[in-house]
């Protein structure tokens, strides 16, 4: 038999969160809520971990079945009418208890709402739990203000003899500060049972599973009850102001654990780092930073402020200027990027390229040591190696119906404003004059221009001017001097 399995109750919607989503899917530091109290059920337990789903049950599903490879094995239990906590736990009978049977001696059961809560303070209640032989042990904690907490009766040789609601306790009972968490640890076997012989008599009408406590110590049963002193890990949110505070103390343990990693941030608290994310040794984060989701970022790398990366591989020694956004982008070491730059899905920036500023890259490949330094859109392109790319260069990659691709190969320089209209392939070393809107392939090695000639016309301001100064305000459009808008043999050809 295992030693321990454990049960996450995420099936409320949270009324008191106002909000269409079920409370578990909020997320704190960029992960929903049941993603901590899974996770940390996972690492803790060595039989079953059990999610009891109900409101947006499905969404709940697909969120653990993305994040399978961390949380297997796992067990989904539905809970379709949320009762109460006690029913909730219910719902895990029949893969804890398969065939009146239990599958493990313990059970760790835990609120979905307390992502704050560490292992290590798990792991001290189950000490705790074993050494005193309890058949229930639960966390508590004292609170300046208990409002809305079960409160914890004791009696005065210590022992817990039960747990009201804050709906049921009378005054005297709410002047008690010492508050019941929601993590528990119950031997399975009495646990079952109870829940059998739970009774909705109470404010709610609901199934509670801290009524277990009174039916363990009506058997003459132990219970203890392990007080810690950390206030904040043990914080339940039910509205959104409970969500805004773990989230600031979410952020403020990740912030430490980066910078005990030896990342450096000029101002911590215009930092935020979500949970997944990787930082290398020696990278610089400015102020007003954000990086989110599965982002990763090399060592000695450098973000200045403003700058958002999300779902991002960032390699070591790069730069990152002020005011860039990378979302789904891969930029290698050594490259540039920004001020100003976006990074869409899909764009990979190669060792030592560089994109500047009001530079977009879309589902494109720069390679390395090439350039985008201006103003330019990047879509649906594979760019080679040592290529430049002109200022306000466009790869035009839509014709309203489909998106073509670009291919520009190694050496090529595409002179400044110019379109490339794709498909389209530009040769290995080619040169596209500035200016130039290319249809079709350009061979290698080869020039293309695509611009109408230069028209010259000597002395046409000046006697522009002089016509203007005659006639005043008067004048007339029509009244243009001669030539304009028709050809003449002053015409002079520009050399490129
Ligand atoms: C619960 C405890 C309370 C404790 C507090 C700590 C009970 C009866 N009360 O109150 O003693 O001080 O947590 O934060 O347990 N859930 C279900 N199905 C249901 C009802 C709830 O899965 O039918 C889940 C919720 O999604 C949530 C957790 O159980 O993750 C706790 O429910 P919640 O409504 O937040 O209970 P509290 O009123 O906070
Ligand atoms: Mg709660």
């Amino acid at each position: 038999m295992k030693q321990i399995s454990a049960i996450v109750m995420a099936a409320g919607l949270g009324k008191r969160m106002r909000s269409k989503k079920a409370k578990v899917l909020h997320p704190v530091a960029g992960r929903p809520m049941v993603w901590y109290m899974t996770s940390l059920a996972r690492r803790v337990a060595d039989g079953h971990v059990v999610v009891v789903v109900g409101h947006q049950g499905e969404q709940v599903k697909a969120f653990l079945d993305q994040e399978k490879k961390a949380l297997e094995p796992l067990d989904i239990a539905v809970q379709v009418k949320q009762l109460g906590t006690g029913h909730a736990v219910q719902q895990a009978k029949s893969v804890l208890m398969p065939k009146g049977k239990p599958v493990s001696e313990l059970c760790l059961i835990l609120n979905g709402d307390t992502p704050l809560l560490t292992q290590a303070t798990v792991q001290r209640l189950m000490t705790q739990h074993q050494a005193t032989q309890a058949a229930v042990t639960i966390l508590t904690t004292e609170l300046e203000n208990p409002q809305g907490y079960g409160r914890v009766l004791r009696r005065p040789n210590g022992q817990v003899i039960k747990v009201v609601e804050d709906k049921d306790a009378t005054a005297e009972e709410k002047s008690n500060h010492e508050v019941n968490v929601g993590t528990y640890l119950v031997n399975s076997a009495f646990l079952f049972k109870a829940l059998d012989s739970l009774k909705p008599n109470n404010a709610q009408g609901e199934y509670y599973l801290t009524d277990i406590i009174g039916l363990a110590v009506a058997q003459g049963l132990r219970v203890g009850g392990m007080k810690t002193d950390d206030a904040d890990e043990c914080f339940g949110v039910n509205s959104r102001e409970h969500l805004a505070f773990v989230e600031h103390v979410m952020r403020g343990r990740i912030r430490s654990r980066w910078l005990a990693e030896g990342v450096t941030m000029l101002d911590p608290n215009t930092t935020f780092i979500d949970d997944n994310v990787e930082i290398g040794q020696d990278t610089v984060l400015y102020p007003c930073v954000t990086i989110e989701g599965t982002t990763k970022i090399g060592c000695a790398t450098t973000i200045r402020s403003h700058s958002r990366l999300t779902n991002s591989v960032v390699g070591d020694g790069v730069i990152i200027e002020d005011s860039s956004i990378l979302d789904g982008a891969v930029v290698e070491e050594g490259a540039s990027i920004g001020p100003f730059a976006r990074l869409r899905p899909g764009s990979i920036v190669r060792t030592k390229a560089k994109v500047g500023n009001f530079v977009e890259l879309k589902n494109v490949e720069l390679g390395e040591g090439s350039k985008a330094n201006h103003l330019t859109y990047l879509g649906d392109a594979t760019i080679g190696k040592q290529v430049n790319i002109g200022a306000g260069t466009i790869t035009c990659n839509y014709d309203g119906f489909r998106k073509e691709r670009t291919v520009i190969e190694d050496g090529v320089f595409i002179g400044s404003d110019s379109q490339l209209v794709a498909p389209v392939t530009i040769g290995k070393g080619a040169v596209v004059a500035a200016g130039s809107t290319v249809t079709q392939n350009v061979p290698a090695d080869g020039l293309t221009l695509s611009r109408t000639e230069q028209v010259n016309r000597e002395g046409w301001a000046a006697r522009r001017r002089a016509m203007y100064a005659k006639d005043g305000a008067k004048a007339k459009k029509n009244d243009a001097p001669k030539g304009a808008g028709r050809k003449s043999k002053a015409l002079k050809k520009k050399t490129l």
